[in-house]
């Protein structure tokens, strides 16, 4: 199982919604069995698919209960190959209690919960919270690729470095930790940007993708109809763009290596 880490510490940048279409694409036009992981209490990713319950277990209890297994909290979508691993509002409450709790590791209970169905899945995409906490330290401690969506605006390469720094704390502890890319996301064609994509690329600090994913209203509308851009508008320009982001990320895989 390869695992994807979709996260930026700044809210609002596209985390979900590429979570959710390019373990779509994954899995529908792919044919993986994939896995998505809703590492906010937000929930988004889990209501998008009509999954949510404040009772049924969650990422809460994954954090907080010893010896839970995560084949007895994963939920299917309507979608075949397509799982979610659902959150809700209670993670707020077991990042505290994860903190405080000392009695058994922190960092690996997402782990140790996986190790029954990691046989089950080709991919693994963690949705994660705009933050740093146990919950998305956990997530960093299985990922493989970390994949950073970034919106262009004033604010939008704060944030960069501290996640950066944060990845590399977490290699020391697991080595195939990879930042894979950052890749725009909700690209208009205008002054600010191109400009913006410009620095992120000449600056080079990060690898970035060459796909960007574009702005449309059709993203907006998914969320009401409960369907990723592939069901929904498959022409669409972001249904598009994922595809080809997904391409790119399954050819730098292939080679192994970061972009540059
Ligand atoms: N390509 C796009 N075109 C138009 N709107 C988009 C696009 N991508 C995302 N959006 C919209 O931007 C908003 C934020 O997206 P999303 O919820 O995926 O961000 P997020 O990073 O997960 O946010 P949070 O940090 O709160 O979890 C949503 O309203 C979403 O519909
Ligand atoms: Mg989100």
């Amino acid at each position: 199982m390869t695992t994807i880490s979709i996260i930026n510490l700044k809210g609002g940048v596209g985390k979900t919604v590429s979570a959710i279409n390019i373990a779509f694409v994954l899995s529908s036009l792919h044919g993986q069995r994939v896995l998505l992981i809703d590492n906010d209490k937000q929930a988004n990713s889990t209501k998008f698919f009509s999954l949510h319950s404040d009772d049924d277990p969650s990422m809460a209890e994954i954090l907080t209960v010893k010896g839970i297994d995560a084949a007895d909290v994963i939920k299917h979508t309507q979608y075949s190959g397509l799982d979610v691993l659902p959150a809700n509002m209670s993670l707020l409450r077991a990042n505290k209690e994860a903190l405080i709790d000392t009695t058994r590791p922190q960092q690996t209970r997402l782990k140790r919960a996986l190790k029954s169905v990691t046989g089950r899945y080709d991919y693994c995409l963690i949705d994660n919270a705009p933050d740093v906490n146990i919950s998305v330290i956990n997530a960093l401690m299985i990922t493989d690729d970390v994949l950073v969506p970034v919106k262009i605006d004033k604010f939008a390469f704060d944030g960069l470095d501290v996640l950066a720094e944060q990845v590399e704390e977490v290699k020391e502890a697991n080595e195939r930790l990879n930042f894979a890319g950052c890749f725009i996301t909700m690209f208009q064609r205008n002054n600010i940007n191109t400009q913006g994509l410009e620095l992120l690329r000449r600056e080079a600090k990060y690898p970035v993708f060459q796909t960007v994913i574009r702005n449309t209203v059709k993203v907006g509308e998914t969320t009401f109809s409960g369907e990723p851009l592939q069901e929904y508008s498959k022409n669409s320009t972001a249904a598009r763009d994922y595809v080809s982001l997904v391409d790119e990320y399954l050819g730098l895989e292939k080679r192994g290596g970061a972009i540059g």
